[in-house]
C-alpha cells in the first residue's frame, strides 16, 4: 500500500485551520500534520532560527514520505519557503515540492477590496520580513497595503485565552492601531494560520462594513488547481484518506487544544525533529 500523504507544517496549531479547509476539498488524500509546538511561537525569532527549524520539519515530513509539504504558516513562509525551494529542494530532494501561504493569498486578495486599501495582521516575523507588501505588489500593484504585527495573538489563541478580557484588550489594541493608519481599509487579512480562531472577537471591535478574510479556503483552493496542473505529483499521491497528526511537544496538549483549530477531536502522537 503507497505511503504518500501531504504534509501540512505549522509552528502549532494554526496550520489545523488550513487542513480543514483542504480536507474538506480533497477528502480522499492522505495527510501528515506536523505542529512545532514544542518550539512555537516562531512569530517574534530571528531569520535564521525560522529558517533553521522550518527546514528540519520540512526533512522531518520528507522522511515520513510526503512528496509534497504545504507550510501552512505565514510565518515560515515569509522566512524559510524561498531558501527551502531554490537552495534545500535542487539539492537534497529535487523530486518533493514546498509550497506556502503566502502567495496564493496575494494572487486573490485584491479581489475583495473596493477602497483598494488592505489591512494585513501577522506575526512580527510575517510583518518584518515585508513578503506581503511585496507578494501582493506583483499581482495588485494598484492595492494600497497597511500592516500590523500582533505579537500576543497567537501565544493567547496557543494557551487556549480565546474568551478572556485580556484578548479582547489585545484584539481591540491591534485592530485600533491598524485602522488609524487608514480610514478606508475595508479588507482585513488574517495572515496568521491562528488567527481565524479569533474571528468572533475581532467582529466585536470592527465596524461593519470591513470584510475579515481567512486563508483556510484561499490555500485549500489553491492546492486543488495546483494538483490539476501537476498530474505527475497529483498521481504520487497516496488516497485512502489517513490523518496522521505529530507534535513535538506534549500529546495531551495537542488533542486538548487541535479540536477547537480541526473542528473533530484529533490523536496525536509525540516526535523529535531536531539533529542535534
Ligand atoms: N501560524 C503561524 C503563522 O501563520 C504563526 C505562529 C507563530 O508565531 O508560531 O504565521
Amino acid at each position: 500500500m503507497k505511503n504518500a500523504p501531504i504534509g501540512i507544517f505549522d509552528s502549532g496549531y494554526g496550520g489545523l485551520t488550513v487542513l480543514r479547509e483542504i480536507v474538506r476539498l480533497l477528502p480522499d488524500h492522505d495527510y501528515l500534520y506536523l505542529g512545532d509546538n514544542a518550539r512555537a511561537p516562531y512569530g517574534p525569532r530571528d531569520f535564521d532560527t525560522i529558517y533553521h527549524y522550518t527546514l528540519e520539519c520540512v526533512q522531518y515530513l520528507f522522511g515520513q514520505g510526503c512528496p509534497l509539504v504545504i507550510l501552512a504558516c505565514n510565518t515560515a513562509s515569509a522566512k524559510a519557503l524561498r531558501n527551502i525551494q531554490q537552495l534545500v529542494l535542487p539539492q537534497l530532494a529535487p523530486d518533493r515540492r514546498v509550497l506556502g501561504v503566502i502567495r496564493p493569498t496575494a494572487e486573490v486578495i485584491g479581489g475583495y477590496s473596493k477602497t483598494k486599501k488592505v489591512g494585513v495582521l501577522g506575526t512580527l516575523g510575517t510583518v518584518r520580513s515585508e513578503s506581503y507588501l511585496i507578494e501582493i505588489g506583483k499581482f495588485f500593484p494598484e492595492l494600497e497595503v497597511m500592516q500590523q504585527a500582533c505579537p500576543m495573538w497567537v501565544p493567547l489563541v496557543e494557551n487556549g485565552e480565546l474568551e478572556s478580557a485580556g484578548t479582547d484588550f489585545f484584539v481591540k489594541k491591534y485592530l485600533d492601531e491598524l485602522l488609524a493608519k487608514s480610514a478606508d481599509i475595508d479588507t482585513l487579512l488574517l495572515a496568521c494560520t491562528h488567527y481565524p480562531l479569533l474571528e468572533p472577537v475581532i467582529w466585536q471591535f470592527l465596524p461593519k462594513e470591513i470584510n475579515v478574510i481567512s486563508q483556510g479556503k484561499i490555500v485549500a483552493r489553491s492546492l486543488v488547481d495546483y494538483l490539476l496542473r501537476h498530474s505527475e505529483m497529483a498521481e504520487r499521491l497516496s488516497k485512502q484518506a489517513l490523518r496522521s497528526f505529530h507534535t513535538t511537544g506534549s500529546t495531551e496538549d495537542f488533542d486538548g487544544h487541535a479540536t477547537a483549530f480541526f473542528g473533530e477531536a484529533v490523536k496525536s502522537i509525540h516526535v523529535e525533529v531536531a539533529h542535534l
